[in-house]
């Protein structure tokens, strides 16, 4: 048989449904796959051992280094070679919806599936490649991003003591009731890296306090959890509305981000509340029953924003 000359591979983006920052330091957290990701696709270059990828001519200054170097790393862990990667994404990128995770995950099944073995690469070998994408993307992260992308799977998450994702507690959590997002775009903000150190930095001044608020949220996080296995969305929402309470309380909420947490509430949501790293912008997610008819409405009031249903079967 000759072997196909190009082959391709998937990584959806992600959401952060509760818990975020929370997870950095040990607590829970919950994340799901969004339906759209990053698609990787590998030009096979008989004879050749080489591997590089063309960088998107949209992604500007140190991240078009950073996807190289990044891409290297996971050339190296696969062992593959002889090809030339594209990318091509449906997530607007720095905006907490895993843009960097879903690429990594996508080029590591790509980077897997391209050394020709009989059986498709498995969960764990695409995570440990995509785990090198991510520590050049992100430094440490909890490693909650590429874990979800490449389950494509809502989980419930906890990473471990020497941060190692690969011994992090990951549960699969039942959707008893599938619900709606809105996920609304607010605008730029800092680097995820940027904005864990600066919490860190408070962190660490007071920790006892800083504590107290992360027990909150990872109390927080299993009752939400509960609320998605009983299909109890009211809940849900007012859960997601007491983690808002707490990132703000946390100095990660601006007045961009409550005001969109607010504006969705009253266009009915049932929770609101940043997701991802937060500061100055990013995005917001909404919880509705149906969320497309409430995106028409808010697209037509000039919001950029995109619906996402959760707990349905996985593209
Ligand atoms: O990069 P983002 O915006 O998806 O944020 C990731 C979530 C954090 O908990 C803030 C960081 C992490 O490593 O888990």
């Amino acid at each position: 048989m000759i072997p196909p000359s190009t082959l391709s591979a998937f990584g959806p983006g992600k959401v952060i449904l509760l818990g975020e920052h929370g997870v950095v330091y040990g607590y829970p957290a919950l994340a799901a796959p969004l339906s759209i990701g990053v698609t990787a696709t590998a030009l096979l270059r008989a004879g050749s051992e080489e591997a590089s990828v063309e960088v998107p001519a949209e992604l500007r200054g140190p991240g078009r280094r950073l996807l190289v170097e990044a891409f290297d790393a996971a050339v190296r862990v696969s062992g593959a070679g002889g090809l030339r990667m594209t990318l091509d994404s449906e997530l607007p990128p720095s905006m907490g919806l895993g843009s960097s995770a879903a690429v990594a995950v996508a080029c590591a099944g790509a980077l897997l599936k391209s050394r020709g073995r009989s059986a498709p690469p498995t969960v764990e070998e695409i995570a440990r490649v995509a785990w090198e994408m991510e520590k050049v993307f992100h430094g440490t992260p909890s490693g909650i991003d590429h874990t979800t992308s490449a389950r494509n799977q809502l989980i419930h998450f906890r990473r471990a003591a020497d941060g190692d994702p690969s011994k992090a507690q990951v549960t699969p959590v039942t959707v008893k009731r599938p619900f709606g997002l809105v996920v609304a775009l607010v605008g730029e903000r800092p680097s995820t890296k940027e904005t864990v150190a600066a919490l860190r930095a408070r962190q660490a001044r007071w920790p006892e306090r800083y504590a107290r608020v992360f027990e909150q949220i990872g109390t927080l996080v299993e009752e939400g959890r509960g609320a998605i296995e009983r299909g109890e969305l009211e809940l849900l929402g007012d859960v997601m509305d007491m983690n808002q309470g707490l990132l703000n309380a946390l100095g990660l909420s601006s007045a961009g981000i409550e005001e969109m947490v607010h504006r969705l509430r009253a266009a009915g949501a049932l929770g609101a509340k940043l997701t991802g790293a937060g500061g100055d912008g990013g995005a917001v997610i909404g919880l509705f029953e149906e969320a497309d008819r409430v995106v028409t409405r808010l697209r037509r009031a000039g919001i950029k924003c995109f619906a996402s249903r959760i707990g349905e079967a996985a593209r």
